[in-house]
């Protein structure tokens, strides 16, 4: 530990931001870092702290190139403050300030929202760590399990971005929001993390690849809302974060592709026609698609309670400030104010789910998560496509907006996944049969078996395309035992 509290951080944090010039903003990191070393030690991955990893590291921001690959031990990972260059000129986007150029700084009025913007941001990212920080010891594979550690080490790294930001711009207040980030722990009943969908549990690797898919794609849902920021230090570390964004929705889209490939191709090699054959199905020693559909309600209806109250006037404050624009608001063909206009929202009128046109201002928590959903939809219909080309007739699909909701118009009802209301009584008899029961989950578990040979997979998961930076099948990720 000692000579990681003496590096020198000008050098050893990995920065394009001038660090080593920025005397203040240098000390209040370095002050951090060993608080964050031991977190990661005491949270993140458990059992592979020693071991070698083929990961990437940022060097430069450059989209053709950012990344070198070489064997990490994770503590060693050199997490760095990276930011998109700074784009001449830009101005605000959106809202009332549309037109003026992006702030270089805080703007006074708007401190208090902006903090508590970064800081809801920033709680995210040590939480999915730590909720994933069992399953190395369970991992299908090398390559799944280096893609587990390089999601999680960058994932610290987008902790990083956010800490830089509080620490460089919101003085004393920042600093006591960095430690409590490094405070606050997944699950804990009494210091937990800020949002619901990361205080759950991530039991096993399906669920971290429908966690990778369904939530770290509302994380690019709300990274390309602040990356419109008129506070350009937001926007500039949003725009980077979004490239490594997209790695981790690759593993989570992959993965669960990997896992339906493999039920499918196992379910024609035992001439299972039935996918609702469950028990024949998991003789395989496969995940049975009603499962994998079980699992995908779960996780698509935690992941849209993260985009709040359909009609929210928090969204409209944030939007008419300038600081959080739409998905992709600089490509939106409107007038960039939304005075006027109106969004149809889904509410519940009179006990009926009930489309009505809401002012576009505060629908836009509907409107951003409307453009999630479509987003998912896509993945989905890529999923069925491996259905369709195995000759599985079996669909996937996105439950319905009111099923298993616990925040905004819904979270009082219970509908079932094609939005039909039920009773609490039908609710309570049907229930197993949309989200996965203890039963369901045993079994996901009874699967989860350790593969650490190089090359070799777990019985219920399809080896991937190709490597990682284009490595053979047979390149060892982990080095499991190096020290
Ligand atoms: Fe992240
Ligand atoms: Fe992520």
């Amino acid at each position: 530990m000692t000579d990681e509290l003496n590096v020198d951080y000008s050098i050893k944090i990995p920065n394009n931001v001038g660090l080593s010039e920025d005397r203040q903003v240098l000390r209040a990191l370095e002050s951090w870092h060993p608080g964050y070393l031991n977190w990661w030690r005491d949270m993140g991955p458990e059992g592979f702290q020693d071991s070698l990893v083929y990961l990437r590291t940022a060097v430069s921001v450059d989209p053709q190139g950012w990344a070198k690959f070489d064997y990490v031990r994770m503590p060693d990972y050199r997490w760095g403050v990276l930011l998109a260059p700074k784009e001449d000129g830009r101005k605000v986007n959106f809202g009332e300030h549309l037109g003026e150029p992006a702030w270089q700084d805080v703007p006074g009025e708007y401190r208090a929202m902006l903090r508590r913007l970064i800081v809801i941001q920033g709680d995210t990212e040590p939480a999915s760590v730590e909720q994933q920080r069992h399953l190395g010891k369970t991992a299908p594979s090398l390559y799944d399990m280096r893609n587990l550690f390089q999601v999680n080490v960058e994932e610290g790294r987008h902790l990083w971005a956010m800490v830089y930001l509080l620490q460089k711009y919101f003085g004393r207040d920042g600093r006591e929001e960095a430690e409590q980030l490094l405070q606050r722990r997944s699950g804990d009943a009494d210091k937990p993390r800020m949002l619901g969908a990361f205080n759950e549990a991530t039991p096993d690797w399906l669920s971290f690849f429908m966690f990778t898919f369904f939530t770290d794609r509302d994380g690019k849902m709300q990274l390309e809302s602040l990356a419109q920021s008129g506070f350009d230090p937001l926007s500039r570390t949003c725009r980077f974060m979004l490239t490594e964004e997209a790695h981790h929705m690759f593993v989570g889209e992959s993965g669960v592709g990997r896992t339906i490939e493999r039920t499918a191709q196992a379910m024609r090699e035992a001439g299972v026609d039935d996918p609702s054959d469950i028990a024949k199905t998991r003789a395989l020693g496969v995940v049975d698609l009603p499962t994998i559909q079980k699992k995908l309600n779960l996780h698509y209806s935690l992941t849209l309670d993260l985009f709040g109250s359909e009609v929210s006037t928090n969204s409209a404050n944030f939007f008419n400030s300038g600081l959080k624009g739409r998905f992709r608001e600089s490509k939106l063909g409107d007038d960039h104010r939304l005075t006027g206009g109106s969004y149809p929202v889904l509410k519940l009128v009179d006990g009926a789910i009930t489309l009505v046109d809401e002012p576009a201002l505060t629908a836009l928590n509907m409107r951003l998560r409307d453009d999630y959903s479509q987003d998912c939809a896509k993945g989905v219909e890529r999923w069925n496509r491996i259905l369709e080309k195995a000759g599985n007739g079996f669909r996937l699909q996105l439950p319905h907006v009111a099923f298993n909701r616990s925040i905004g118009q819904f979270k009082d009802i219970h509908a079932d996944p094609h939005g039909e209301i039920l009773s609490d009584r039908q609710w309570t008899k049907a229930k197993d049969d949309y989200l996965p029961s203890p039963e369901d989950g045993d079994f996901i578990v009874s699967l989860m078996k350790s593969e650490t040979r190089p090359g070799k997979f777990a019985s219920w998961i399809a080896p991937p395309k190709a490597g990682i930076d284009n490595k053979p099948g047979d390149f060892e990720y982990v080095k499991i035992e190096s020290s």
